[in-house]
């Protein structure tokens, strides 16, 4: 069974009925990190590109619809297949009006890079949430190889970037463990004079580096050091997008709290800087199997298999929390299942994500009976405290698409039905989520706000 597309365009809760357990062969939509990725390569390529497998995902369709809105042309997607006709890396033209890039923060901070070695002027927008968002930390490196950009107070968007700028290789370390900021230099780098060198603090998913290799461009990764030279070029290609391992999480997590649960995730990506949620389950009792183990495309690729059991809380070890990063709200219904106390620290980027994801959690499994503490950097869960309360709750998605999915695969340990407010963003990044939980077992029906 794969995932179908919601009508988008309205609010919608979802109402699960609390237990049962999940079951089957499911496979998950695209990966969107990749799925950005490869809208983006493509568009700068000579040649066509062709993909399979993409996510169709509100946040990638928002970089599409802006490399068509700057005269990239694409048949698609249909059914996870694009065929794009690259521009070459200066062939875009000026936009009429100013790009949208909706929820996704990949999409404005990878875009931010591109379009500082263009020759026209450029607004990127962005829905509330984020509007929000940091893009200082793009927008600052950015600025030091030449560019020009704009931000709104606090270096929120919108970001309005001055087009026709001499950009100039940098050597930045990077401040936060950040693949966008990493990727946002490195594209800017294939349009800068000389050598673009970032250091990372940890290391970040390296889907930008694989990919532009795939394209023929090459990048050097030596230790925490990614370089590449400017003024190359990028030959369309086929990819052949996996599965997310982002979205499997909740899917993995959901088999792994409740007992008798056995589920097959199919053609998952397994990146060895994605996996951070498979070692943390792992850790914390959880049997998982990575079955028929594979290259596609440059990334390895294999079907999880995740049987229920007993979870047992841990400290979430420091090295896994950028290998982990979007996973978070999954993990934490796992740690309120699990035996003991789950402590995570290191992890203030939670605070700036599609919500602030250490408040929000910690706001809807209190209204489940779980008890936290947060810091300023994370969190202390106190496990088993999920199921002890026999009543109906109702939270808070906050907008915020993984915090939603989380709170639903929760209801299989609830003590009673649980109601999501406010799920619309999960189209963002996986349409179809409701029908693809209701076929593995979830008792799961979308309603209107009442
Ligand atoms: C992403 C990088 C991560 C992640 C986001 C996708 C990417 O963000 O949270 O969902 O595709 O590069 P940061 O780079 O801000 O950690």
């Amino acid at each position: 069974m794969t995932a179908r597309p919601e009508p988008a365009g309205f609010t919608v809760d979802y109402l699960i009925e609390a237990g049962g357990r999940l079951h089957g062969r499911l496979r998950v939509p695209g990966d969107k990190s990749i799925s950005h990725r490869c809208v983006m390569l493509g568009s700068l390529a000579h040649g066509e590109t062709q993909v399979s497998g993409l996510l169709e995902g509100e946040d990638v369709l928002a970089t599409l619809a802006a490399f068509r809105a700057m005269g990239v042309e694409a048949e698609g997607p249909f059914d996870g297949s694009l065929r794009i006709r690259g521009a070459g890396l200066h062939g875009l033209r000026p936009p009429v009006a100013a790009l949208d890039m909706g929820n996704s923060g990949t999409a404005m901070r990878l875009m931010a890079g591109i379009l500082s070695g263009q020759v026209f002027d450029t607004v990127l927008t962005g829905d509330e949430s984020l509007s929000r968002r940091p893009m200082g930390r793009v927008a600052e490196p950015l600025a030091r190889m030449g560019a020009r950009i704009d931000t709104a107070p606090g270096g929120r968007p919108p970001l309005r970037i001055h087009g026709g700028q001499r950009l100039q290789g940098i050597d930045y370390r990077l401040p936060v463990a950040s693949a966008q900021v990493k990727s946002a230099l490195l594209l800017a780098g294939l349009y800068a004079e000389g050598r673009t060198q970032v250091h990372e603090p940890a290391p970040t998913r390296d889907h930008t580096e694989r990919m532009l290799r795939g394209f023929g461009y090459p990048v050097s990764t030596e230790g925490a050091t990614i370089s590449l030279n400017g003024g190359g070029t990028l030959t369309g290609c086929a990819i052949d997008v996996p599965a997310d391992i982002s979205s499997a999480a909740f899917f993995l997590v959901g088999a792994a709290i409740s007992p008798g649960s056995d589920v097959i995730l199919e053609h998952v990506g397994i990146n060895p800087t994605r996996i951070g949620v498979l070692n943390i389950l792992r850790a914390m009792g959880a049997s998982i199997d990575e079955l028929d183990r594979r290259m596609v495309g440059g990334e390895p690729v294999a079907d999880l298999r995740v049987r229920g059991g007993h979870l047992r809380g841990i400290t979430i070890p420091a090295d896994q929390v950028p290998l982990a990063i979007d996973e978070f709200p999954a993990l934490f219904i796992a740690a309120a299942c699990a035996e003991g106390q789950t402590r995570l620290a290191g992890a203030g980027e939670l605070r700036v994500k599609e919500s602030d994801r250490i408040a929000v959690m910690a706001e809807g499994l209190a209204r489940l009976g779980v008890e936290t503490q947060e810091t300023p950097d994370g969190i202390l869960i106190e496990g088993g405290g999920l199921g002890t309360k026999r009543v109906a709750a109702e939270i808070d998605s906050h907008g915020d698409h993984r915090v939603a999915m989380a709170f639903a695969m929760a209801a299989l340990r609830a003590g009673g039905r649980v109601r999501v407010r406010d799920c619309r963003n999960v189209a963002t990044s996986f349409p179809g989520f409701p029908v693809l939980a209701r076929h593995a077992g979830l008792a799961i029906r979308t309603a209107g706000p009442d």
